[in-house]
């Protein structure tokens, strides 16, 4: 979503600000913009669509200062024109933000009476009329920030610039992190310290209401309480940091390729002596119930946990998506275990269905990327997928990781509860163990997979197909399948086909059914056999068993390795996830950061 960085620099900082964009790209935006303030006055450029072209701009329109602000702009409020990019300026004040400022039309309705009236269709800029309204009674910056912040409602990241002050910008979160970069004589403020990794590797992380007076000294933070805040300075590890297609044409095909290594440091850190290893907080024995939430493909890694929960370590296990739980307001009844899944970490409606279940459930744990993130400081426990920096907006490692960790979970969940004996218990992890392998034996059908995808590029939708754990991994990839090729595509368990779907069934819709040879293999050929009868034209993913068995009568088949109960998911999701990208690939789609989609989805 929106990216926000800011330099006090002692060189020009045009470039640099558009640089640390750069670094911002992978989160998704429609138009970037920077404002600069030189010899006392602000100065804006912005452009529409891609980076480079506020490059361009810049060339032609170069923008000197030594201080800096700048944004990649995901539009909420107005379309994606000049007009409405960040930054927004209202008289001696400009101003980038990422959120939403919810109760924007009542301040301009407020501001209107004292000839301030907005030019933009966002809801940015009343909060630049805002602050220069406190300056016009004679408050000075600071306590210009403090009051308008005070009259915000909604979740907000901002950076404030001001004309004649060349040695300040004032940051102030409140449901949007920041970062706050130290370098030698010079600041900087980013929305992650990914921005700032060529600056510096000193960060300071705002805290939930936080307003940071950021000079060439140093910065002085305030809490929510206006107290003086001491929040500490951590070195960032650089390797944290690199953002580097190692030779891939895409990031999305470096992160695929990278699930077997990642996957193993996860059992590495999960699964160390050969059975799961969690800290001793995480007591399944507490817990009659498993409430699992979060988004996209967070849920469909929950609704995979859910199989296992329910089927191996027999406790009920409830999932929903952030965005209808944190509403439905669903009671939580006693000896709950809520898990919140989130890749960023910063999910706006994982984090307010988290701040539903404070205080409802018993404990709160979650599964997160980033540490450092609103949801991993919010739980009782924050476990780390160890997935990497993950930079394409279509979510691959982390998914498979987050399967991992769940899987593991689901084995100390039965192993506490005594429904599965240390023995059952070795024979998953050993499965599981098995995976990274036949992660690259399915890597190795890379070729086959994009004959496959080239196939079906001309088609107008694609049905997925699956039972049991496999009905997540249809799901998983139909998601794949729409966000990066923009084919339309749907996902059914294979049983409820006969209730309506097979209506859509002719040659000219593409079925791709999931099907490890397991004992819902024979119930899900007798699913694809409707499918063929009815001239379905059926691509089958299966290992050599299922292909022996059912081959008979499909246009494309797929062999991968054989799979278990824990492993088949985790594997599956690798020619789901390739089959997308060759898809995109051959309908030449922005693969990266596909169109209207946003990595880190800060808004409601
Ligand atoms: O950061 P999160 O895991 O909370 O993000 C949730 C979804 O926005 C995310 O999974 C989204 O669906 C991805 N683009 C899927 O590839």
């Amino acid at each position: 979503m929106c990216g926000i960085v800011g330099v006090l620099g002692h060189n020009q900082v045009a470039p640099i600000l558009v640089e640390a964009l750069r670094r911002l790209e992978y989160r998704g935006y429609d138009s970037a913009g920077i404002a600069t303030v030189n010899k006392g006055a602000l100065e804006r450029r912005r452009a529409v669509g891609k980076l480079v072209n506020l490059s361009d701009l810049l060339v032609h329109n170069p923008l000197a200062g030594h201080a800096g602000i700048g944004h990649t702009r995901w539009a909420t409020h107005g379309a994606a024109t000049e007009h409405n990019a960040h930054p927004h300026a209202c008289g001696p004040v400009t101003v980038v933000h990422n959120g939403i400022i919810e109760n924007f039309r009542a301040l301009r309705e407020k501001l209107a009476p004292h000839g301030l009236s907005a030019s933009t269709d966002t809801d940015t800029e009343t909060v630049a009329m805002l602050c220069a309204y406190h300056l016009a009674q004679g408050l000075d910056p600071e306590a210009a920030v403090k009051a308008t912040v005070a009259e915000l409602d909604g979740a907000f990241a901002l950076l404030f610039l001001f004309e004649g002050q060349e040695d300040l910008m004032i940051a102030a979160r409140k449901g949007s992190p920041l970062a706050i970069g130290h370098g030698d004589g010079e600041m900087y403020v980013g929305s992650d310290a990914i921005a700032l990794a060529p600056m510096t590797d000193q960060i300071t992380y705002l805290e939930e209401g936080d307003i940071a007076f950021v000079t060439r000294a140093g910065a002085k933070i305030i809490d929510v309480n206006g107290q003086l805040a001491n929040r500490a300075k951590q070195k960032i590890e650089t390797q944290a940091t690199v953002i580097d297609k190692a030779g891939h044409k895409h990031f999305m095909t470096k992160e695929i390729y990278e699930q077997p290594v990642v996957m193993s440091e996860a059992l590495s850190r999960y699964a160390p002596n050969g059975a799961p290893a969690f800290p001793e907080a995480l007591d399944f024995s507490r817990f009659d119930r498993i409430v699992m939430v979060a988004c996209g493909t967070g849920y469909y890694s929950c609704l995979t946990a859910k199989y296992w929960f329910e089927q191996i370590a027999r406790i009920p296990c409830e999932v929903d998506v952030a965005s209808e739980f944190r509403y439905r307001e669903p009671p939580i009844a006693p000896r709950t275990l809520a898990i919140f899944v989130s890749q960023s970490g910063e999910t706006a409606d994982t984090l307010a269905a988290l701040r539903y279940a404070q205080g409802k459930a018993d404990m709160i744990v979650s599964l997160v990327n980033v540490g450092t993130s609103s949801i991993a400081r919010e739980s009782d426990l924050a476990l780390a997928i160890l997935a990497g920096i993950e930079v394409s907006v279509a979510s691959t490692k982390a998914y498979t990781n987050q399967l991992t960790l769940l899987a593991l979970m689901a084995l100390a969940c039965g192993q506490q509860k005594g429904v599965v004996s240390d023995e059952q218990v070795a024979t998953y992890v050993s499965e599981l163990r098995g995976v990274p392998d036949l992660m690259r034996q399915a890597l190795k059908l890379d070729a086959q997979i994009a004959d496959m995808a080239n196939a079906l590029a001309p088609a107008q939708s694609v049905l997925f197909l699956g039972r049991g754990a496999m009905f997540a991994t249809a799901l998983e990839a139909a998601l794949k399948m729409k966000e990066l090729s923009y084919i339309h595509a749907e996902a059914y368990a294979s049983g409820e086909l006969k209730h309506g779907p097979i209506a859509l069934i002719d040659p000219t819709l593409p079925v791709v059914v999931f099907a490890p040879f397991d004992r819902l293999f024979d119930k899900t050929v007798s699913n694809m056999q409707e499918v063929m009868a009815r001239h379905g034209n059926v691509t089958l993913i299966t290992d050599a068993k299922g292909l022996s068995e059912a081959s008979a009568g499909t246009q494309n088949r797929l062999e991968l390795p054989i799979t278990g109960d824990l492993s088949g998911p985790i594997v599956y999701a690798l020619p789901a996830q390739l089959l997308a990208y060759h898809t995109a690939m051959a309908k030449g789609t922005d693969i990266d950061q596909p169109r209207n989609l946003a990595k880190s989805v800060t808004v409601e």
